[in-house]
């Protein structure tokens, strides 16, 4: 197949390209290159079109020729949609639209990724299923969930060809060291504080990039138009626990590791309910302990990647949103 990757140089978008290739599949990637977007995450030769989802002609011309394209383009911080929420809307929701009539005037596939955050809080025990109402939170699930309403819509009304999975909290190389994993890595090993939101009592359901890439290939080539898909690792962990063991890792102090004022409208838990795609032949086939200190380990190898994305832009935002909290730290 020539797919058409929106968002490829993103975190889970590059590890997909990466899969993809590996399988034999021809590569085009449309993407931004927004301060999450890194051409560095690309392995070299890929084209790459430097462009916006939501701009109908950077679309028809990265998706020329193609047979299908599979949509990870997105802002993704649930944090930074806290602090300014516009670009989620334009390009969550706008972004889709293009996407969806793209395919509606070629008669190509879509895969619309999306996320678990659109089924909002759960309580302890239960899992989300694919019928399951949508609840978002934040501004940037909400844009989500926006996003993914317009697929069906599209589907019954134009009988596009189009599926959407929503995956749990996803971890691994690559991950732009915004997010809680990457971020507790990094800034432990610069001996930095952890700045855990509240209590840390919060569940999150892990899984691995290239488990989740697994479930949106077999999507792509099996899943059926219209249809929903959940793709979530099982593994699920509370805040408090996945930041000791990563202070263990790397061998910092306890004494980084600190509770800050929470996140506004901080979901408790996210878990998913995988029958359907297990169904269709997938599992996840990385433990989050493996994962887990194969990442760290990552980050400890990889600073070339990662110290420079740490600074100018960066730098602004860890001051928006953590200076204030880091004043009025106590210890977790
Ligand atoms: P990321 O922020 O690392 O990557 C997003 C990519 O999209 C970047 O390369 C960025 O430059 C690009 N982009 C942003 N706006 C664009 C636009 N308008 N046009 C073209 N490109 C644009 O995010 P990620 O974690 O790799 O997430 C990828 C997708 O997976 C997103 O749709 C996200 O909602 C979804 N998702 C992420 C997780 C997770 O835990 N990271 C879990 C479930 C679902
Ligand atoms: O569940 C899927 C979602 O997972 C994706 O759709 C999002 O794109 C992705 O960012 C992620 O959202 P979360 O909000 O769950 O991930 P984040 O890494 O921001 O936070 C994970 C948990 O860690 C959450 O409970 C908040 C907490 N946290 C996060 C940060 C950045 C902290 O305690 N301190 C922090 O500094």
């Amino acid at each position: 197949m020539k797919l058409l990757v929106t968002g490829g140089a993103g975190f889970i978008g590059s590890h997909f390209v990466k899969r993809m290739l590996r399988g034999g599949d021809e590569i085009v990637v449309l993407d931004k290159l927004t301060y999450s977007g890194n051409r560095a995450n690309l392995p070299p030769g890929v084209e790459l079109h430097v462009g916006d989802i939501a701009e109908p002609s950077h679309v028809s011309r990265a998706a020329h020729g193609c047979d299908a394209i599979v949509n990870f383009a997105a802002e993704t911080h649930v944090d930074r949609s806290i602090l300014a929420a516009e670009d989620f809307g334009r390009t969550e929701f706008r972004g889709t639209q293009v996407l969806l009539e793209h395919v509606r005037a070629t008669g190509i596939r879509l895969v619309h990724v999306s996320t678990d955050e659109v089924y909002g809080d759960l309580e302890a025990g239960g899992a989300a299923t694919e019928n399951d109402r949508l609840h978002p939170s934040s501004p940037y699930s909400a844009a989500k969930a926006a996003g993914d309403l317009l697929v069906p819509a599209y589907v019954r009304t134009f009988e596009v060809n189009a599926s959407i999975t929503r995956g749990s909290n996803t971890y691994g190389a690559n991950q732009y060291p915004e997010k809680f994993i990457p971020l507790f890595a990094t800034n432990a090993l610069d001996r930095e504080p952890l700045p855990l939101y509240g209590d840390g009592r919060q569940v999150r359901d892990w899984l691995h990039a290239d488990d989740h890439c697994a479930g949106i290939e077999l999507v792509l080539r099996k899943g059926a138009a219209g249809e929903v898909y959940n793709v979530g690792g099982g593994d699920e962990h509370e805040n408090i626990e996945v930041a000791e063991r990563i202070l263990e890792l790397t061998g910092a102090p306890r004494s980084l590791l600190c509770s800050v004022p929470d996140r506004p409208g901080h979901d408790r838990r996210y878990a998913l309910d995988t029958t359907k795609l297990r169904a269709l032949g997938w599992a996840p086939a990385h433990a989050f302990e493996d994962g887990l200190r194969e990442t760290v380990a990552w980050y400890r190898d990889n600073r070339a990647w990662w110290e420079p994305i740490k600074s100018g832009e960066y730098r602004d935002y860890y001051e928006r949103q953590y200076a204030e909290r880091l004043a009025n730290a106590t210890p977790a």
